[in-house]
């Protein structure tokens, strides 16, 4: 089952036009409407997708993705099974939305920020009292999500912007910006901040390998949104380093842990060693929705996507018939490489022994 496509240039399948950047994904009409990234940056195209199911293929494809946007869209998503339910009884409607949550939690392992959308919007159907009753409240709840998605990464953005000094060029690796978030992005959205407070902060993206969200997405959002950038093959993040072309570097994350682990996307790990190398500083731009309390390193599922990604570029193969590949999406960043993380409250400095009590005094603040 999958989404229908159509064309939306004008970027306006949303009730928000004060945005001037992207918008990935948005309830629309009963529906979840998302921009497909797997068409980008050759055609900026907009999918519907009218039940769960549908949202569930669109994450794990690719269509959507990101940890924020994923946790976002699968919130969404719920609110398709919840409102689409044919049940007459707050049982089965219970029944309808736990097989929904586990579809949709079983589409990509690592971004927490799915497991804890889902969480969070079941959480509100706890203690209604009729169909109705959990229907709206599942729906609030997942609007009420995308739309705070946006704010929290203005606040990462206004957060991280004292980072950045005026005429700093930054590398960043894989997307972390508009399209891997609602809108305005996490690692992006600073740098976006950045700008907007008068600072001129252009990007060096790598290209990310194998499904190059840094040369389709990073360069696609930046390039849309004025804001200069320039592109490197993965493997010239080390010289661009060694000739001092690079003042910092910013990336996203899809988990990070208790220990200051974090899980992003594969090769953020030899950036960091080579930022590291370099004495160049190394952040991580994150919500608090991406932290994982519960969790140790060695728990955590590593995606592992299909070979066809690393044997071809697009539908040309690049490798011999017959060899074999390895595809893991994801790699894990030690504390020990991390400047610091920008989060919705604040800048959390190493060493991070104190993570989590920082971050559940901050998620008290105001
Ligand atoms: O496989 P992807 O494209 O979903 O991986 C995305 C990343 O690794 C991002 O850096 C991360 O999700 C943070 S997005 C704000």
């Amino acid at each position: 089952m999958s989404c229908s496509n159509h064309n939306n240039n004008n970027n306006n399948n949303n009730n928000n036009n004060s945005l001037n950047y992207l918008l990935t994904v948005a309830w629309k009409n009963d529906s979840v409407v998302m921009i497909d990234q797997t068409k980008l940056p050759n055609k900026l195209v907009y999918v519907t997708c009218k039940d769960y199911k549908e949202v569930a293929n669109a994450i794990k494809n690719l269509i959507v993705r990101g940890a924020p946007a994923i946790g976002v869209t699968a919130a969404l998503g719920l609110a398709l099974a919840a409102i689409h339910s044919e049940a007459k009884s707050l049982s089965q409607l219970l029944v309808d939305l736990d097989s929904a949550f586990t579809v949709l939690k079983s589409t990509r392992p690592t971004a927490i920020n799915l497991l804890w959308a889902l969480t969070r919007v079941m959480e509100k159907a706890k203690g209604k009292k009729s169909v109705y009753e959990v229907k709206k409240a599942i729906l609030d709840e997942a609007l009420k999500m995308a739309e705070e998605d946006i704010e929290i990464n203005k606040q990462i953005g206004r957060t991280g912007a004292v980072l950045f000094d005026n005429g700093d060029v930054i590398m960043t690796h894989c997307n972390a910006g508009s399209l891997a978030t609602t809108a305005y992005g996490t690692a992006l959205g600073v740098i976006r901040a950045a700008n907007e407070d008068g600072k001129q902060v252009s990007v060096i993206a790598t290209e990310t390998r194998p499904v190059m969200q840094g040369s389709r997405l990073t360069a696609f959002e930046l390039h849309h949104d004025g804001i200069d950038v320039r592109l490197i093959p993965d493997t010239a993040v080390g010289y661009m380093m060694s000739r001092g072309a690079i003042k910092r570097v910013i990336v996203g994350a899809d988990r990070i842990l208790r220990t200051g682990h974090v899980f992003n996307k594969i090769g953020t790990y030899q950036v960091a060693i080579l930022a590291n190398m370099h004495k160049i500083p190394f952040y991580v731009a994150a919500p608090f929705s991406t932290f994982d309390f519960k969790n140790n390193p060695e728990d955590i599922v590593i995606e592992e996507r299909s070979e066809e990604e690393v044997i071809k570029i697009g539908k040309k193969r690049i490798a011999p018939k017959g060899v074999q590949a390895f595809n893991p999406a994801f790699d894990v960043t030690p504390p020990e490489l991390i400047s610091g993380i920008i989060t919705e409250k604040g800048i959390l400095k190493p060493p991070f022994d104190n993570l989590y009590q920082t971050l559940k005094k901050w998620q008290k603040k105001k």
